[in-house]
């Protein structure tokens, strides 16, 4: 039993594997955070601190302010002055006060309402606990899903309006971590459009620290991971706490030291970009939020992330070989026809590659980026004789066939928008403003979902699509809705994702043969929730081998490589470099994007053989355990491995920056080896007993541009 409740203390106890979380309900009605930490059974007991200035309730010690206790959820307007977990009323107050009523344990989980979570197994329990607050008329749920071998815990919340009138919900947190201590260090990743996931550890301040998107989409800009650490944590060592959000859209991660030095860790929508208007006898479910905590430093808390987001949240496809696709968007940007395509389709299948994927450009009007978005059918000077016919010419050349789709966006140049000008998001009398010459659609209305699930279905009828690219271009402004009332229209937000999503379903349902990398410019939603809808993600448009090294380092702190979509590729066409990028590529799901009708045929076979090479390798990154040596962010060179779980196999890349002047690495100190085993490294087929991996090879490096090493060693 991974949850277990002691009546006499009224003391709720989580352990997985290896942590304990514990809280304990006082006063008959505030849930008290007592523990989150290293597994244990010593738990401490429940302190008060009179503090000025801190209300508290009539015919009660003057000590016991919300504004001081460690909760599990706080309200706003009660007494809790910290940032607030919820705020809701239905008075205009937006005071609510919860008070603590029942629990309920339960093996697996329920449906979250039409959102992404993180998928049961027979060892996942539930604790629900139920909270009253009679003057709003709600009840609202907590819910604490257990993940117990992956050391992660989910929370959502439910919020059930039993009364009889309207409520609103107006800030919604459904992860709240009250920590006694500010002696931590936050790691977050932040960026841009091809710049993504830059790593920023800083030191926790008193006052309120956050990341966030209010852009309708998780963001390039900040991503909804974040961790705190102590000061000294490293890779092996120290302690540290890991958050992420199940989500793609708008997103908060507030992080507050208080007055006496603690730290309150909230996740979820934030007010922002969100309210919600509950009408009688609806319910609002949030979505989920993730915690897990390492004692062993910052390698485990990533290794937990990654174990949970393959066992609970990645599709079961993703766990499978992905297919090495030659994409053509650097090849071609938008100049694509069926006599170019099949050509490619040709040479790709003679050079290995699984798949060819026909990126933007096939539909509508779509000769440059400012025409045809919302035209899904077939471009016909490009494919005289329609897209099955083009798909049967790239399947008899013994390929498979990918295409890309941007479903919730509309260019004003296109039938579509000309037809439905109210079906973009706009602001009634004002003009939207542009971004990427498109406009979003509002997949809060039905009809628009109707219209694209239609279209959808007669455009692909009857044709075997293997991989969708589903792409998302741009972010919100102007946020209104044609089909809400003035008192919704704050709901935009959640319900755009809830739409989303649901058409991600129907994706899924109509094309079960299908699989789908998600992409929004790059790493725009490269989040938990997208991670759910598809095999893995493009991460950056940037494909510069040195950008990408760093953008790759930060992304596998908290995702694994299986989620991580690489590609090789030189727009200019000048492969001086192809074995450099082929090796930064390999460091996550191998793609190319290339013109290979331009290429020479010792390049083709160059190709080959890295393709060749890599599906030799491939489970390690897809299913292996990671571990970072080296990052790029501290070093001239990254180094990293990836080891099969039972030790047997290892992959160490030594990837050397620009300009490095270091001629040997460190000790690269390959701990996954088995002590016992000899390995061959599969190249050289130079032999190393386990211990001397483990002790650490020293690489020397080439202090040469694009230089960059990689070794593979099997145990015999
Ligand atoms: C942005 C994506 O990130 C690119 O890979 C490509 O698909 C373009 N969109 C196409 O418009």
């Amino acid at each position: 039993m991974s949850i277990r409740f002691n009546k006499q203390k009224k003391q709720f106890v989580i352990n997985t594997k290896h942590t304990t979380y514990a809280f304990e309900v006082v006063m008959d009605r505030y849930l008290y955070h007592t523990y989150y930490g290293k597994r244990t059974s010593v738990l401490p007991e429940p302190a008060y601190q009179l503090i000025s200035f801190a209300p508290y309730i009539a015919g009660y010690d003057e000590s016991r302010s919300p504004d001081v206790l460690p909760q599990e959820c706080s309200f706003y307007g009660s007494g809790d002055f910290r940032p607030n977990a919820l705020r809701l009323s239905g008075d205009g107050t937006g005071v609510s006060d919860f008070v603590y009523h029942s629990y309920r344990i339960y093996k697996g989980r329920t449906a979250l309402d039409g959102l992404p979570a993180a998928r049961a197994d027979e060892h996942t329990q539930t604790l629900e606990i139920t909270l009253k607050d009679d003057v709003c008329g709600c009840c609202l749920k907590l819910y604490y899903t257990v993940f117990a071998d992956v050391d992660v815990i989910s929370r959502y919340m439910v919020i059930e309006n039993v009364g009889d009138g309207k409520v609103k919900i107006e800030k919604c947190m459904p992860l709240m971590l009250d920590l006694g201590r500010s002696d931590l260090d936050m790691i977050s990743l932040y960026g841009s459009h091809c710049r993504e996931l830059n790593y920023q550890r800083v030191p926790l301040h008193h006052g309120t620290q956050s990341v966030y998107s209010k852009r309708g989409a998780s963001s390039h800009q900040y991503n909804p991971f974040v961790a705190l650490c102590s000061h000294t944590a490293t890779q092996e060592k120290g302690e540290v706490y890991g958050f992420n959000f199940v989500y793609s859209g708008s997103f908060l991660d507030e992080i507050d030291v208080d007055q006496r030095g603690h730290t309150r860790v909230l996740i979820g929508l934030g007010s922002d970009c969100f309210s919600y208007t509950l009408g009688c006898g609806e319910r609002f479910c949030s979505p989920e939020a993730i915690m897990t905590y390492s004692s062993a430093g910052i390698g485990k808390m990533t290794q937990n992330m990654h174990d949970f987001i393959r066992a609970h949240i990645l599709p079961p496809a993703a766990l499978a070989p992905h297919p090495v696709v030659l994409n053509t968007w650097e090849a071609c940007y938008f100049d694509i026809d069926e006599q170019r395509l099949v050509q490619f389709a040709k040479q790709a299948a003679q050079t290995g590659f699984d798949m060819l994927v026909m990126d933007d450009g096939w539909f509508g009007m779509r000769n440059h980026n400012r025409a045809g978005l919302g035209d899904w059918y077939e471009n016909k000077q490009k494919f005289p004789d329609g897209l099955a016919s083009f798909v049967a010419k790239i399947k008899a050349e013994g390929i498979k066939f990918g295409i890309w789709v941007e479903p919730e966006m509309v260019n004003p140049d296109s039938e579509l928008y000309r037809a439905h000008p109210e079906w973009a998001l706009r602001v009634n009398g004002r003009e939207p403003l542009r971004s990427r010459h498109q406009l979003v659609l509002d997949m809060s209305n039905p009809d628009v979902l109707d219209y694209l699930t239609e279209q959808f279905d007669r455009t692909f009828q009857g044709i075997e699509i293997d991989y969708f690219k589903w792409d998302m271009n741009r972010h919100m402004s102007n946020v209104g809705s044609s089909v809400l009332e003035a008192d919704k229209q704050g709901e935009i937000f959640f319900r755009y994702m809830r739409g989303v999503y649901r058409l991600f379903d129907w994706f899924a349902a109509r094309f079960p043969n299908a699989v789908i990398e998600t992409c929004s410019g790059g790493g725009g939603r490269y989040d938990l929730g997208m991670m759910q809808q598809g095999i893995q993600i493009w991460t950056s448009d940037n494909t510069n081998p040195y950008d990408r090294t760093m953008i790759q380092a930060s992304a596998l702190i908290a995702y694994p490589a299986a989620t991580m979509s690489c590609h090789v590729s030189n727009p200019h066409e000048n492969l001086r470099s192809l074995d450099y990028r082929y090796k930064v590529a390999v460091g996550g799901m191998l793609g190319y994007e290339l013109n290979i009708l331009n290429m020479s045929e010792e390049v083709k076979r160059e190709i080959a053989a890295q393709i060749t090479q890599y599906k030799s390798f491939e489970h390690l990154m897809r299913a292996g355990n990671y571990y970072c040596l080296a990052a790029p962010h501290a070093y001239d060179y990254s180094a990293y491995y990836y080891a099969a779980s039972d030790g047997t196999e290892l992959l160490l890349t030594v990837i050397e920056k620009a300009g490095n002047k270091k001629t040997k690495t460190k000790r690269l100190k390959m701990k996954a080896a088995n002590p016992a085993k000899t390995y061959i490294e599969c190249q050289s087929n130079a032999q190393y007993s386990g211990a001397e991996l483990r002790a650490g090879l020293v690489i020397d490096l080439a202090c040469e541009q694009d230089s960059a090493h990689l070794l593979h060693f099997k145990a015999l």
